[in-house]
């Protein structure tokens, strides 16, 4: 499967009218099918829209060397999404992942699309962020679920990590075109709620 194709699959199996984040927005490419798809109640769009001066960046968009004007991409985004946002569907969180995710309330999330920091650490973190933020039946998304450029396999090891750690909690619903789709089964206390297949009957 290509990843165009892994990606609308992604969209199309996303909870409509639901809350959700988008981790790492850039330009809004994917904010703005997110919106169009899923018709969110609210998507929280984070991003810190900086350079990174960390080495492990070094050949990433967002490192410093690509010279890249991020308050210009940051500028852009929020001018090309103006209604979205002035209607408070769309609400931008100009932070680092770790900061915001962290800052939901547990269970409060119906899904996450994780497309931030490629590095092993990052992407194990808002993984784990994401669990706590998601209620059950939510779903985890990860993009670059393939060998990476700069980034090699650090989103494979990531995603094998978390999943061998919450066995009990996710299930994998979609794997192709370079996206992961984990469901969130079982809440932190055991509860069980009730899954996207029970809740569509
Ligand atoms: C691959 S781009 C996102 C592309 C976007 N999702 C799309 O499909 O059009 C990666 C983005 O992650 C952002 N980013 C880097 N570190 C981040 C972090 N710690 N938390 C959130 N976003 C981060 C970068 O600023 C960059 O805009």
């Amino acid at each position: 499967m290509d990843y165009a194709t892994g990606r609308t699959h992604v969209l199309d199996l996303l909870p409509k009218g639901d809350v959700g984040a988008e981790i790492g927005v850039w330009q809004g490419g994917f904010t703005d099918r997110i919106l169009a798809h899923a018709r969110p109640w609210r998507l929280y769009a984070v991003d810190p829209w900086v350079l990174s001066t960390d080495p492990l960046h070094r050949d990433a968009w967002y490192g410093a060397a690509s010279g890249v004007d991020m308050d210009a991409v940051y500028a852009g985004f929020v001018r090309d999404f103006d209604a979205d946002i002035a209607s408070g569907v769309l609400q931008v969180v100009r932070e680092k992942s770790a900061t915001a995710l962290g800052r939901f309330e547990p269970g409060s999330l119906g899904f996450v699309y994780i497309d931030g920091d490629h590095t092993y650490d990052a992407v194990r973190r808002d993984l784990d962020l994401s669990l706590a933020a998601c209620r059950v039946g939510g779903l985890i998304c990860l993009d670059d679920h393939c060998p990476g450029k700069w980034w090699g396999d650090s989103i494979l090891r990531a995603a094998a990590a978390f999943l061998q750690a919450h066995e009990d909690r996710c299930t994998v619903r979609f794997s192709g075109g370079a996206q992961l789709v984990i469901e969130v089964t079982m809440g932190p206390d055991g509860g069980k709620g009730r899954t996207i297949a029970e809740r569509q009957g």
